[in-house]
C-alpha cells in the first residue's frame, strides 16, 4: 500500500517480468556483448512492429541522431533545421558535427514543427542538409505537410521519434516518415531498456553504414584496419534482452498512458484555466507524457502547481524549454511565422507535463488530480473573501 510520501514519477522504468528470460539466456549463453541474439532480435521486433525497415540498435537515442545525421551527410560548415520545442538531444548532435542548427517554431495543433515556419526558413536558407523533426510528448508531426516542404527542396529528414514509438500518422508508424528514424530506451520512455536507442531506415546502405561506424569502423580484413574514425555506440546484448521482454507490452503501456491522460482530462474538465494538450486529428498519439497548458489570466501558475506537487513528493516537469533560447544555442537563427511571436515559448511558459508513469494505480492519479483542483479551489474561495 502506498503512503502520501511514497514518490509518484513522471515516467519511469515499467518491467513487464519478460526481460529476465531473455537476459538469462543471453548469460546462460555467455553473450555479453555488443552483438547476439537479443540484438538481432529486438532489431527485428522493432522494425516488425513500425514496418521500419531495417534497425541497428545503439546505446542511446543520441547516438543514432548522431550516427544518422552524418549519414545524411551533415558536416562542417552546413545547415540544418530542427524544431526548437524539443530535448537539447535533437540537436546536439548537429553541433558535434560542425553544423549550424537553425530553430523552427511549432505549431498549436501538435506542437510539432510548423510548416509555415519551416517554409519561412527556407526563403532564407535555401540548401539546408537535413531537416530533424521531432514527434513531441509521443505526437506526430504534420509528416504530409513537413514532406512536401522538405521534398520540394530535396532535402532529408531525420525523423526523431526517441518521445513516440508506438504513435501513428494517418495510421503509419512515427519513425517511419524520415529519410532516418530514432527511436529512444532511455529510462523514462515509453518502453526501455535502461539505456538505449535505435536507428531505423528502409536505405539498406544507411543501416550498413551506421552499423560499420557504431562498431569502430572495423574494415573486413583479418586484421584491425581502419578507413574511418568509428565510434562505440552499438547496444550490448544484455540491454536488447530488456528491449525484447518490453516490446511484448508496449500496446500494453500505449493504452496505459492514453487513460492517463484521459483521467486528467476528466477530473480537470470543469477548470476554465486548464488546457490539454490538442490530440490532432491526422494521428494517434502514444501519449507518453500527458501535459496541458494554463491560460494566460490563469492565477495559478505552472510554478505553483510544480513546487505544490513537489512538496507532496510528487515529480512533474515545465515543458521542454526552446532550444533558441537556450544559452548554448541563442545565437542560432530562429524562424517563426511572425516576428516576434513564439507558439513554443508560449507553450514553455504556460505548460506543464503531468506524471505519467504507466505504475499509477487510479489512488495516485487522483491524488494528484485532487491537488490541482484544490489549488484551483483554494484560489476561488481565497477570491471570494
Ligand atoms: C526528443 C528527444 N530526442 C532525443 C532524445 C535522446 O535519447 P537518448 O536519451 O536515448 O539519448 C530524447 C530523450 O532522451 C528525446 O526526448
Amino acid at each position: 500500500m502506498k503512503n502520501n510520501y511514497e514518490r509518484i514519477h513522471l515516467a519511469s522504468p515499467h518491467m513487464s517480468g519478460l526481460e529476465m528470460e531473455f537476459i538469462t539466456e543471453a548469460f546462460d549463453t555467455n553473450w555479453i556483448a555488443p552483438l547476439g541474439e537479443n540484438v538481432d532480435q529486438f532489431e527485428k521486433d522493432v522494425c516488425d512492429y513500425t514496418g521500419a525497415g531495417y534497425g541497428v540498435a545503439l546505446s542511446s537515442g543520441t547516438a543514432a541522431i548522431h550516427l544518422g545525421l552524418k549519414y545524411l551527410g551533415v558536416k562542417k560548415g552546413d545547415i540544418v533545421f530542427c524544431s526548437s520545442l524539443t530535448f537539447s538531444a535533437s540537436c546536439n548532435p548537429i553541433v558535434y558535427l560542425g553544423a549550424t542548427p537553425v530553430f523552427i517554431d511549432s505549431e498549436y495543433e501538435s506542437w510539432n514543427m510548423c510548416p509555415k515556419a519551416l517554409q519561412k526558413a527556407y526563403e532564407e536558407y535555401p540548401n539546408p542538409k537535413a531537416v530533424v523533426t521531432v514527434n513531441l510528448y509521443g505526437q506526430s508531426a504534420d509528416y504530409d505537410k513537413i514532406l512536401n516542404i522538405t521534398s520540394r527542396h530535396n532535402t532529408p529528414v531525420l525523423e526523431d521519434a526517441a518521445e513516440s514509438l508506438g504513435a501513428t500518422y494517418k495510421g503509419v508508424q512515427t519513425g517511419t516518415f524520415g529519410d532516418i528514424g530514432v527511436y529512444s530506451f532511455n529510462g523514462n520512455k515509453i518502453i526501455t531498456t535502461s539505456g538505449g536507442g535505435m536507428m531505423v531506415t528502409k536505405n539498406k546502405l544507411a543501416k550498413k553504414k551506421v552499423r560499420f561506424w557504431a562498431s569502430q569502423s572495423k574494415d573486413d580484413r583479418p586484421y584491425y584496419f581502419h578507413t574511418e574514425i568509428g565510434y562505440n555506440y552499438r547496444m550490448s546484448n544484455i540491454v536488447a534482452g530488456i528491449g525484447r521482454g518490453q516490446m511484448k507490452v508496449l500496446d500494453e503501456r500505449i493504452a496505459k498512458k492514453k487513460y492517463i491522460y484521459e483521467y486528467y482530462k476528466k477530473a480537470f474538465e470543469d477548470i476554465d484555466e486548464i488546457e490539454m494538450m490538442p490530440i490532432a486529428d491526422f494521428g494517434e498519439s502514444n501519449y507518453w507524457l500527458t501535459c496541458m497548458t494554463l491560460k494566460e489570466d490563469s492565477e495559478i501558475s505552472v510554478k505553483n502547481i510544480i513546487s505544490a506537487m513537489e512538496k507532496q513528493n510528487i515529480d512533474s516537469r515545465h515543458i521542454w524549454k526552446p532550444m533558441h533560447t537556450q544559452p548554448v544555442f541563442e545565437r542560432y537563427p530562429f524562424f517563426t511565422v511572425q516576428e516576434g511571436l513564439s507558439c513554443a515559448e508560449d507553450i514553455f511558459n504556460r505548460g506543464i507535463c503531468m506524471p505519467s508513469d504507466t505504475k499509477m494505480t487510479d489512488m495516485d492519479l487522483k491524488r494528484v488530480a485532487d491537488l490541482v483542483l484544490e489549488l484551483f479551489e483554494e484560489n476561488v474561495s481565497a477570491g471570494a473573501v
